[in-house]
């Protein structure tokens, strides 16, 4: 078996790629270890920047995104229990973000791919890259309690944060940076309205809450935890009495309540690890970098690399230039790198840190009123949040 780029991960980054190969006439063969049920349930993220939006109509992937998603112009930012609006769209000169939770792209996503007659093959497990330095890397995977081998050109690394990529690097030619944080989300969606049409931030002395939606009946609720909880230690009650204790605010705010479906634990961490190409091995999404989830960043991230990735390839297999491919890395990470620092910086202005109390709350609240007081700090929150420009 042999294609042009073979793709290790059908999430968001490996789906979107084969997406924009296709476009551009180029062959590949998608190698996912799960079924595809689970790939088109699992919960993760749900807020996309303005340039993702536009990329997924332009790849032919646009239409139910633009019926269903809901598009929001600002967020509430609250603190000392007082609710402030940012409004992201006026601030970043006109860009909007959406609301379209993960698992759905990733359905139009396979949609789209089932469609072109192209191989997408689920339950097919990568255990090993071979030969990544020469001009024929090869996939060896498991399929059908079989293993067997796919022959590429390329070898595109999309198999999130616990894949085989990264770690198929030799130590000594790549590196990690990050940090771990002493706290995790506990993350819950309740049969309940939303009680904000727009994103709310709380930052509150008990920690940091967040409310998203998934639907106009659908909320998405997240509460700061200890990184160590268990979530059978959130029984529904508690959860209800936290959230409302973190987004209650003196002009009587209160949430709507309703059925628990769904609850979940995610620890937070920055991570990037460098360069993000190994001979013919490129990484792209999680598989190359984490942010904490505080600012979204995670899926648009991973687009940010895919769009590279595929100019590069295009540029190969098209014109027989292979320039780009070489600043892959360099290009991907100038925005991966400021990416970070706003998932980071944000994540340290809202969550409660617990060794430090007292002096750290007060920088965070002093912070928090600048970005809302004075236009210029508003700009550069707004122009982050909705989304940095892409570079290719
Ligand atoms: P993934 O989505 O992880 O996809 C990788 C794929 O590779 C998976 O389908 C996996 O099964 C497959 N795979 C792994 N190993 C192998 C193998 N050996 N062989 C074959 N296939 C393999 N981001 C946000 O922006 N906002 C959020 O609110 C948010 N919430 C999140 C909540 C959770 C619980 C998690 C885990 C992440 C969240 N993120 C969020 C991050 C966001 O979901 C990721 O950044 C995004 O999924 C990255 O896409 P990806 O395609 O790079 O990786
Ligand atoms: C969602 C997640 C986030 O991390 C965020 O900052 C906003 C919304 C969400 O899951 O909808």
């Amino acid at each position: 078996m042999k294609t042009q780029v073979g793709i290790v991960g059908a999430g968001p980054s490996g789906l979107l790629l084969a997406q924009m190969l296709h476009l551009a006439g180029i062959d590949s063969v998608i190698l996912e270890s799960r079924p595809r049920s689970y790939i088109e349930n699992r919960q993760r993220a749900g807020v996309l920047e303005h340039g993702v939006v536009r990329t997924l109509a332009d790849c032919g992937v646009g239409a139910r995104l633009a019926r269903e998603g809901m598009v929001h112009e600002g967020i509430d930012i609250r603190f000392g229990e007082t609710r402030h609006r940012l409004d992201v769209k006026a601030l970043s000169g006109g860009q909007c973000v959406t609301v379209y939770p993960q698992h759905e792209i990733v359905k139009d996503l396979v949609a789209a791919r089932l469609q072109t007659d192209r191989p997408l093959w689920f339950e097919a497990r990568v255990t090993s890259l071979l030969d990544l330095e020469t001009s024929r890397p090869r996939i060896r995977f498991e399929q059908d309690g079989e293993t067997r081998e796919l022959a590429c050109d390329f070898v595109a690394g999309c198999d999130g944060f616990h894949g085989i990529s990264r770690p198929a690097i030799p130590g000594g030619r790549i590196d990690s940076y990050g940090r771990d944080y002493p706290f995790a989300w506990l993350g819950i969606l309740a049969e309940a309205a939303p009680a904000s049409h727009e994103v709310i931030y709380a930052h509150h002395k008990r920690g940091f809450a967040l409310q998203s939606m998934r639907s106009p009946t659908v909320s998405r609720l997240y509460l700061q935890c200890p990184v160590d909880d268990d979530v059978e230690q959130w029984s529904d009650d508690r959860i209800w009495s936290e959230l409302h204790a973190r987004f209650a605010t003196h002009d009587g705010f209160r949430l709507n309540e309703g059925r628990i479906v769904q609850k979940s634990l995610t620890p937070m961490r920055s991570f990037v690890a460098a360069p993000m190409r190994h001979g013919r091995l490129m990484l792209a999404g999680d598989a190359a970098h984490i942010v904490p989830p505080t600012g979204a960043k995670g899926l648009n991230s991973a687009v940010g690399d895919v769009r590279v990735m595929a100019a590069a390839l295009e540029a190969y297999y098209r014109h027989g230039d292979g320039d780009l491919l070489e600043r892959y890395s360099e290009i991907a990470l100038r925005r991966v790198w400021k990416t970070q620092r706003f998932a980071a910086s944000l994540c340290t202005l809202l969550h409660r840190f617990h060794d430090e109390p007292r002096f750290h709350m007060r920088m965070q609240l002093a912070e928090l009123e600048q970005i809302v007081e004075d236009p210029r700090a508003a700009e550069l929150f707004a122009r982050n949040y909705t989304g940095l420009p892409f570079d290719v």
